[in-house]
């Protein structure tokens, strides 16, 4: 088994770093403060190629693995987990859904925006009642022909407010249950489509969270994604790639609090001698140390399921309840090594600990990931 990087994953991972040091870390707390969406940062991303990154060339993305995926989502969470979770649902649930399961004239009208950073995606499932269960949708998508007309309530949507397209689960035929679920490709400006309200939220305060509206929108029949029926397989097979990015995203969170702790940790001094010497503190530096890499391990071994073509869905759980878990343990000991400091914005890691607490909730809940996996391994 070979757990060396290549030089092409090295260079990606090293242009992400710098990326983040330079343009993303000066502004993060008045950003998180003011729940300020980074917009020119993310038409940045598109351009250094963060926000398309498995988009074929062929549709203008970079055409790179998932191992390159995991490595630049770690490095830009260890800063800025709003900016990543940006970056997350465009790559991995907005452009692989249409580029896997889209038609051609699909997949040739958006994906070379969406991976180029001109618009950014969204990815619609949730509803104010259909969370976990998401088989359970209201929003109905009537079939009128030559289109569908729109009707519902979508919430909890990331890049609500600033998405150009968005992909929206539907029930057409109630009486088929699952099998009555489409996905629409809606576009921002159709008539009877409005953002309603934004989020005020915990962490992740750079990014938009909202609640979409539709009333009586007319959707294209070209713009379902795949067969009649197909809308809710399709989210779960996205969801599963979902899942490795924010799992992603939660280890780089976790990465980052132990890296500003270490560091804290090695130039205070307390007692005659750096707090890194003292034993309470450099247990604990282990322990973090270990969770990290473990996580890290986790999400590269689901990455490369994926390149493999293996499933990745138990993987990607398992990537996404271990990193989200350890993420906010992580963040909170991050806080208790730099005592007072730590609660104070300065010095980072009271919002790595507030952006941490998400990963244990979207993209399906911790709970939701032993569901997942209890029915992979428990057969
Ligand atoms: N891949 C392919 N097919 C899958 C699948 C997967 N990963 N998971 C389920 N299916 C298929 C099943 O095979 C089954 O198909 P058949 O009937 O043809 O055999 C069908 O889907 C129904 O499956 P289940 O009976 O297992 O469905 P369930 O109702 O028991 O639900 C669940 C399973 C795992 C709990 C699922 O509902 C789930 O993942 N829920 C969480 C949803 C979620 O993450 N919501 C947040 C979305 S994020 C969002 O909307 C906002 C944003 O900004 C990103």
């Amino acid at each position: 088994m070979n757990f060396s990087l290549t030089e092409e994953h090295l260079a990606i991972q090293r242009m992400a770093r710098d990326f983040t040091r330079n343009e993303l870390l000066p502004g993060v707390i008045e950003r998180d403060e003011k729940q300020v969406f980074p917009e020119s940062l993310t038409r940045r991303m598109g351009e250094l190629g963060f926000m398309g990154m498995m988009v074929s060339p062929e549709y203008g993305g970079g055409g790179m693995d998932t191992v390159s995926y995991v490595l630049a989502m770690e490095e830009i969470s260890k800063v800025d987990a709003s900016a990543s979770v940006i970056m997350s649902v465009n790559n991995s649930l907005v452009c692989w859904g249409i580029e896997t399961f889209g038609t051609e004239e699909q997949k040739r009208k958006y994906l070379p925006r969406l991976a180029s950073g001109e618009i950014i995606g969204a990815f619609c499932l949730s509803e104010p009642e259909a969370g976990s269960d998401a088989t359970s949708q209201r929003t109905t998508a009537e079939d009128r022909g030559d289109h569908y007309l729109l009707n519902g309530t979508k919430n909890w949507i990331t890049n609500g407010q600033r998405a150009g397209i968005y992909l929206v689960m539907a029930q057409t035929d109630r009486e088929k249950g699952h099998r009555g679920i489409n996905c629409l490709i809606v576009e921002k400006g159709m008539p009877g489509f409005e953002v309603g309200k934004k989020e005020d939220k915990l962490g992740i305060r750079g990014s938009d969270t909202t609640t979409l509206l539709f009333n009586d929108v007319k959707v294209p029949k070209e713009n379902r994604i795949g067969d009649d029926g197909f809308g809710f397989k399709f989210a779960m097979k996205t969801l599963d790639g979902g899942r490795i990015g924010i799992a992603s995203q939660a280890l780089g969170i976790a990465a980052g609090a132990y890296e500003l702790a270490l560091k804290y940790s090695t130039e205070r001094k307390a007692f005659g001698k750096t707090i890194s010497n003292h034993q309470a503190v450099a247990f604990k530096l282990a322990k973090m140390a270990t969770e990290v890499q473990a996580a890290r391990l986790l999400c590269l071994k689901a990455a490369r399921d994926k390149d493999l073509h293996l499933n990745y869905s138990l993987s990607g759980s398992m990537a996404k309840l271990y990193a989200s878990k350890i993420a906010v343990d992580v963040a909170r000991e991050a806080i208790q090594i730099h005592g007072g400091y730590g609660y104070v914005k300065e010095y980072h890691v009271e919002r790595l600990y507030r952006d941490a607490k998400i990963t244990e909730i979207y993209e399906g809940t911790s709970e939701i990931q032993r569901i997942v996996i209890s029915r992979a391994v428990a057969v």
